[in-house]
C-alpha cells in the first residue's frame, strides 16, 4: 500500500523517480501519473538536457526544450536529476568530428558547462556531470573526450559545473557498474582521479539497464554500492528499468522481473548513502528498450495500458 515516492521517503531515501521526455507530456492519461509526487518525487529529462539539444552549434544555445521537463517538475513540487553534460553519444557533430587542441577542446567544454549549468542553477538538485566514459571492460571509451584530453577532462568538467551551480550534487554515471568487475573497480578509479586532481565529485548514479533473469544478486549490487560509498560519495540508481531479452513474456517472467527490479530496491535500501532510485521511465509504452535492443521489452513498472506490473507490487511492497 502507498505511493513509491511517500514509501521510499518514510524508508529514509530522498526520492524515488522517472525519467520523462518531452513528448510524452501531451499524454494525459500518462501524465497524471507522472505529476504526482507522492508517487515520483524526482524528474530526469530523459533527452533534451543533452548536448545536441542545448547546443547544437558553437556557441549556440538552446535550452527551449529541457525547460519544458524542468519547469514540469517545479510546477509539480518534483526534485530534478539533470543530465547530462559530458557524454560521447547524442553529441553534435561540431564536437565529436572536431579536430580540437587540448586548450581549444578544454574552452568548448567550459562554455557547455557555464552556459548550461548556469541556466539551470539553483534548480538541479543533481547533476550527470559525465555520463558513460568506459568500455565494459574498464578500459576509457575513446570518445572525442578522451583522444584530445585523457583523463584531465574528468576534473574539468566537474570544476566547470561545481563553478556554475556550488550547490548541484555532481554525479558520474554509467552502466554495467552496478556489479563487481573490470567496469565497477574502473569507475572506481574515476572518483579517485577526480577527488586527487582537487575536483568535487558528491556521487556516482547506477543507470541500471538490467535483464530479467540476468540482475546481479541484492548482495553484489549492496557490496558495489558500498565499495563507491567508502570513497565518501553517495550513490544513486538512475536509469533502472529490467527488460525481457526476449518476448512474449509470461507469468513466469513477470515473477522474475518482480524479483530482479526488488533486489535493486533492497540494496539502495541497504545503503543509507543510496539517495534514491529513478526508473527509466515507468510505462512500457515510453521505454527506449524496444527501438534501441531489437525484440526486448516489457522493461518498466507498467505496462502500455498504464497498469502495474507485478514488479510495481514488489517494489512498493519493499519500500
Ligand atoms: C536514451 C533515451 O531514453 C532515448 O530516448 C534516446 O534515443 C537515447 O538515449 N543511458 C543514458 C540515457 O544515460 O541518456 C539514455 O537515454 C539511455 C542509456
Amino acid at each position: 500500500q502507498g505511493n513509491l515516492n511517500q514509501l521510499a521517503k518514510a524508508a529514509g531515501k530522498l526520492y524515488f523517480g522517472s525519467a520523462t521526455d518531452n513528448s510524452e507530456l501531451s499524454d494525459s492519461a500518462y501524465v497524471n501519473v507522472l505529476k504526482n509526487k507522492d508517487e515520483f518525487g524526482q524528474i530526469t529529462p530523459g533527452n533534451t538536457q543533452k548536448w545536441q539539444y542545448t547546443e547544437p552549434s558553437n556557441g549556440v544555445f538552446d535550452y527551449t526544450q529541457g525547460d519544458v521537463i524542468t519547469n514540469f517538475a517545479e510546477a509539480n513540487g518534483q526534485i530534478l536529476r539533470c543530465h547530462n553534460l559530458v557524454w560521447h553519444n547524442q553529441l553534435p557533430s561540431w564536437v565529436s568530428s572536431g579536430s580540437w587542441t587540448a586548450a581549444q577542446l578544454t574552452d568548448v567544454i567550459n562554455a557547455h558547462i557555464a552556459s548550461e549549468v548556469g541556466h539551470y542553477k539553483g534548480q538541479c538538485y543533481a547533476w550527470d556531470v559525465v555520463n558513460e566514459a568506459l568500455n565494459d571492460d574498464g578500459t576509457f571509451r575513446a570518445d572525442v573526450f578522451y583522444n584530445v584530453l585523457g583523463t584531465s577532462y574528468l576534473p574539468i568538467a566537474f570544476k566547470a559545473a561545481a563553478a556554475a551551480d556550488p550547490d548541484a550534487r555532481l554525479y558520474y554515471n554509467d552502466y554495467n557498474i552496478e556489479y563487481s568487475g573490470a567496469k565497477a573497480t574502473a569507475a572506481l578509479n574515476i572518483v579517485k582521479t577526480i577527488q586527487a586532481a582537487g575536483a568535487p565529485i558528491h556521487g556516482v548514479g547506477f543507470q541500471g539497464h538490467f535483464i530479467v533473469g540476468g540482475t546481479p544478486s541484492q548482495t553484489d549490487l549492496t557490496n558495489v554500492l558500498n565499495s563507491f560509498v567508502a570513497l565518501d560519495v553517495d550513490v544513486a540508481y538512475t536509469e533502472l528499468d529490467v527488460r525481457f531479452s526476449s518476448l512474449p513474456a509470461n507469468a513466469a517472467g513477470y515473477a522474475q522481473q518482480a524479483n530482479d527490479y526488488g533486489a535493486v530496491v533492497g540494496a539502495c535500501l541497504a545503503v543509507s548513502r543510496c539517495v534514491g532510485i529513478t526508473v527509466w521511465d515507468f510505462d512500457d509504452k515510453y521505454s527506449w528498450i524496444p527501438s534501441t535492443f531489437s525484440g526486448q521489452g516489457e522493461a518498466c513498472l507498467y505496462w502500455q495500458n498504464l497498469t502495474a506490473k507485478p514488479a510495481y507490487y514488489k517494489v512498493q511492497s519493499l519500500l
